[in-house]
């Protein structure tokens, strides 16, 4: 079997990082291939380095550049090498541009492909973010779905549960493997060295990137002013390329670097960023990654946004979505610091994306479908016949398995009388209601 890996920014590396290792070590041939859509040391090379895994086999750089312009170049060259190089699946991770051109490129070459982070809606579809995932889940075989409500999302747009695979979220396994390597390396970067991180105080960390805030002046300012008002605190802001882009356009960014509280220096790699926000008191960010790893890190997160695709981290208590308003950051920023019992419910709940485990049950799933030829990407020979779609109400002490064999059905979705439920193989679906396929 040969899985070719399709990644192009910081979260990709990281997030696929533990499922190239994890291939690497079943002895399964692997190729990488690398868009170039991040090209910055500080925003790919050094996460190769610092998560231990091979450089790119292929890197078609395409650098920066409109959606339209760089998702084309993307499709090329990933072509290319798709061609040359015959995977049986290919996959992309989350919800960037090359999580696009790889899932577009590969069906229609036939070649299966995996989707690694699937199923998270945040039902904005200004965020070019909720384009991409949901075209890539559109072409996908196999779903690697962090949560079961990420599940449920995919089950109401009518995709099969065959090919649905609960994982957790792969960032866990990142950072459970990588913190206590971090902690014995202590920091590479110098500018966060020199900041003596260990003996600090109320550090809040920062990151924002997202186009909806920074490319949005009066976003960005409120958001700003915010900050200036939280003077008690350490905030460590290491800076996205493209956030330090417009603050400058803006003429932002000298204001914000010149206050004493305000520390900004350039990204760092993963062991020293895991460092930084495992000791921080606050986590601010508009980032995806983050608000996985602040629940995972048991670290208060306020998010900078007015929506989420990780719901999941709000219901379980541990993040709480502030936007970009002024007052509504320093209420929950000022919480956090102020009220113990408040920081501590925040910092206990729990984490949903699973035990650190996710790499491996990807890989699993991969083996066992190659295995059963399920990779395989052909038209339909069987003769469909006709269904009907219904719905039923169980009585009786039944599983979801047993039910489907009984009906010849195949079930979608089960209602437990207060809310959506995933229908694992072995849940029982008395006094459940359920909505299903049965073949005549
Ligand atoms: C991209 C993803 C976003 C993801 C983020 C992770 C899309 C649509 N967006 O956003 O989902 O959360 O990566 O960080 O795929 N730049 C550099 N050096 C670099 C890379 C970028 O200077 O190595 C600058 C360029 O000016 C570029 C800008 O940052 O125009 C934005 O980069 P781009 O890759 O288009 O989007 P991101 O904001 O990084
Ligand atoms: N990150 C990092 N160094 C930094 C900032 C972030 O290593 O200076 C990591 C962080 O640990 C997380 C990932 O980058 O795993 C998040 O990437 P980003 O916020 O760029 O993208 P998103 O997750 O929003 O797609």
């Amino acid at each position: 079997m040969k899985i070719a890996t399709v990644l192009g920014t910081r979260p990709e590396i990281i997030k696929m990082a533990p499922i190239i290792d994890e291939i690497s070590k079943r002895g399964i041939d692997q190729i990488i291939l690398h868009t170039g859509q991040h090209y910055d040391k500080e925003m790919s090379d050094n996460f190769f380095r610092d998560l231990e895994i091979p450089a790119p086999d292929y890197n078609i750089q395409v650098g920066s550049g409109t959606h339209g312009r760089q998702t084309g170049l993307m499709m090329k060259g990933i072509e290319e090498v798709l061609l040359e190089e015959k995977p049986d699946i290919v996959l992309v991770q989350g919800d960037t541009n090359a999580v696009l051109a790889g899932a577009l490129v590969a069906s229609k070459l036939h070649i299966a492909i995996g989707h690694v982070e699937a199923g998270l809606r945040s039902f904005d579809m200004t965020m070019p973010e909720e384009v991409n995932r949901r075209a890539a889940d559109v072409c996908s075989a196999m779903y690697f779905i962090p949560t079961e409500e990420s599940a449920i999302n995919l089950l109401a747009e009518g995709f099969s549960r065959k090919n649905m695979f609960i994982t957790g979220n792969t960032v866990v396994d990142a950072c459970f493997r990588h913190l206590e390597i971090a902690k014995k390396k202590g920091f590479e970067e110098e500018s966060l060295a020199a900041l003596d991180i260990e003996n600090m105080e109320n550090i809040l960390t920062l990151t924002m990137h997202r186009a909806e805030n920074v490319d949005d002046k009066q976003r960005v300012t409120s958001i700003i002013e915010a900050l200036k008002e939280l003077s008690d605190m350490n905030i460590i802001f290491p800076i996205h390329p493209r956030t330090k882009n417009t603050l400058q356009n803006f003429g932002l960014f000298d204001e914000l670097n010149d206050l004493d509280h305000v520390h900004i220096i350039k990204p760092v790699g993963y062991l020293d960023f895991l460092q930084l926000t495992s000791a921080s008191t606050l986590i601010l960010t508009d980032s995806g990654g983050l608000q996985e790893e602040a629940i995972t890190l048991d670290v208060p997160a306020l998010t900078l946004r007015y929506n989420t695709e990780r719901p999941e981290t709000v219901t379980a208590g541990g993040n709480i979505l502030v936007g970009s308003d002024k007052e509504v950051i320093l209420e929950n920023a000022r919480k956090i610091l102020d009220d113990k019992e408040f920081a501590d419910k925040m910092k206990n709940a729990p984490n949903p994306y699973g035990m650190g485990d996710s790499a491996k049950l990807t890989v699993d799933a991969i083996e066992d479908y190659y295995n059963r030829g399920l990779l395989d990407i052909t038209a339909p020979e069987d003769i469909m016949g006709s269904f009907t779609r219904k719905m039923a109400q169980i009585t009786e002490d039944i599983t979801v398995t047993e039910f489907e064999q009984k009906e010849n059905a195949l079930i979608h979705m089960v209602f437990d009388g207060q809310k959506m439920v995933f229908p694992a193989d072995d849940l029982n679906i008395k006094d459940m209601c359920v909505t299903y396929d049965a073949r005549e």
